[in-house]
């Protein structure tokens, strides 16, 4: 859409000839010889800009601008003022006029000065349009959850936002939210305005997966018929999100050394050393550290990364959670189906509570997507979810079958833990979790019994 103007002035000439050299300068032109006409333009246009001249018929030109600004603060407004008038020119610029420029001038200045402040105006709306956005997307990146361990974990997250060049470590389980971490961190840091670059190291081959990285040269190989620039050149300023890093190739894993000791790398095929200012936030859910001392994770970098490691606790360890996700995640789908489940059952949430949660938040976001589909009443009840989550609650034993549990011999009470415990974690593969839930026994207690016992080695 072309930009619009409109002209104040009373003399004829002066108008015609602001028009005709406007309209070609391609803006879309309004003219009016008085104050009162302004507003009824004003009511019927959108305009962007206006030259006001300060001496009208019927109206001080300090007024109209005073109205004008009542009517709509966001309009430019330049002053045309005569030499003599320098005093009127200084209260306009005080009222809210964008700039001044005096009678007789320069055409070419004028045309100048109006494409800085339209200029100044789109750049004013972007940067508020990206503040909108920031602010949409950083609510969709908020991390939830009550327990010490997801807090600790935000703290956290808020002092590594504060850093700006740190390279970051996000490790967790599938499903605990590394990569919402990795966008509370660009977000809530300074490079936050900037472009948040991802990449899945294990989706892509290494070959393509380098010139991803780092662009390429023409001619670097013989589908490379022009320059390409790679993530980092397009994230300067901004961040690198360089996901599942544990399947890296080393020689990759090298060239990402050199980015973040020197913060330059070359294009492949190239020679230049291209700069770049980025912050590197890696994540994985494969122990680095054993695949270091494997060989197939090269240390310098380990230890490079390792200075700032976010550990994204796992779902199983922070039950309250469970059932504080669970409220959230039902709420989001009632506003997105337009359904109105107001929890789930008592029973339900036992089952929620009990169940291991391999696949961690992501896995409960889908179960309760689920449920919410066959939900058929008020409530998500047992039945609505799925056979896996209801099978370990057969694990509890509802009411104590004493016939059941044959005494064999009368020993000390410790000694018969030390077998029952070893004959438990026999029987559950050694699934701690599920052996403490069963044990009724938090994982701490049941770890503790373990070294105790000396049980962790059969
Ligand atoms: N604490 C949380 N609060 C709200 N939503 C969460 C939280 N943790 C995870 N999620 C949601 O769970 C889903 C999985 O999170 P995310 O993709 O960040 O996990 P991930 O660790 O990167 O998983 P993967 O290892 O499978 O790549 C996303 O939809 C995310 O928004
Ligand atoms: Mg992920």
């Amino acid at each position: 859409m072309k930009p619009s103007i409109l002209i104040v002035d009373d003399d004829d000439v002066m108008r015609e000839t602001l028009s005709d050299v406007l309209k070609k300068a391609e803006y879309e032109v309004h003219s009016v010889g008085s104050g009162g006409e302004t507003f009824s333009v004003l009511k019927k246009n959108v305009v962007d800009l206006i030259l006001l001249d300060m001496r009208l018929p019927d109206m001080d030109g300090l007024e109209i601008l005073k109205k004008i600004k009542e009517f709509d603060t966001e309009i430019l407004v330049i002053i045309m003022t005569a030499y003599s008038d320098v005093q009127n020119a200084v209260s306009a610029m005080k009222s809210g006029a964008y700039h001044y420029i005096n009678k007789p001038f320069d055409l070419e200045e004028l045309r100048l000065l109006i494409e800085k402040g339209l200029e100044t105006t789109s750049l004013i709306n972007e940067v508020r349009r990206l503040h909108r956005q920031h602010n949409e997307e950083n609510q969709k990146n908020e991390i939830y959850g009550n327990t010490p361990q997801i807090q600790y974990v935000k703290e956290l997250i808020g002092m590594i936002s504060k850093t700006n060049k740190t390279s970051v470590l996000i490790q967790g389980e599938s499903g605990t939210g590394k990569e919402l971490a990795a966008n509370a961190v660009h977000f809530n840091s300074k490079r936050a305005l900037k472009p948040l670059m991802k990449i899945n190291c294990s989706a892509i081959p290494d070959s393509l997966l380098e010139s991803e990285l780092f662009g390429y040269e023409k001619g670097a190989f013989t589908d490379a018929k022009t320059t390409k620039k790679g993530l980092f050149e397009l994230a300067d300023g901004g961040t690198v999100f360089l996901d599942e890093i544990g399947d890296m190739k080393p020689f990759l894993q090298s060239k990402i050394l050199r980015v973040i000791e020197n913060q330059s790398f070359m294009r492949v095929g190239g020679e230049r050393e291209i700069k770049v200012d980025v912050r590197i936030i890696a994540a994985t859910n494969r122990d680095l550290e054993a695949l270091v001392k494997e060989g197939f994770f090269r240390k310098d970098l380990y230890y490079r990364l390792k200075v700032m490691v976010v550990e994204m606790p796992c779902l199983r360890e922070r039950e309250e959670d469970i059932l504080l996700l669970s409220n959230l995640f039902i709420e989001e789908n009632n506003r997105e189906y337009g359904k109105n489940i107001n929890g789930l059952t008592e029973d339900a949430k036992k089952i929620m509570v009990q169940y291991s949660w391999p696949g961690n938040v992501r896995e409960l976001k889908n179960v309760i997507e689920r449920a919410m589909i066959l939900a058929d009443q008020t409530h998500i009840t047992p039945k609505q979810l799925p056979f896996e989550l209801r099978q370990s609650e057969g694990c509890f034993p509802k009411s104590m079958d004493l016939n059941r549990l044959e005494m064999v011999e009368i020993m000390p009470l410790e000694t018969m833990e030390q077998i029952y415990l070893a004959n438990v974690l026999k029987k559950l593969d050694k699934n701690k979790s599920k052996a403490s839930k069963i044990l009724g026994i938090s994982r701490a207690t049941l770890r503790a019994k373990i070294k105790k016992y000396h049980l962790s080695e059969n």
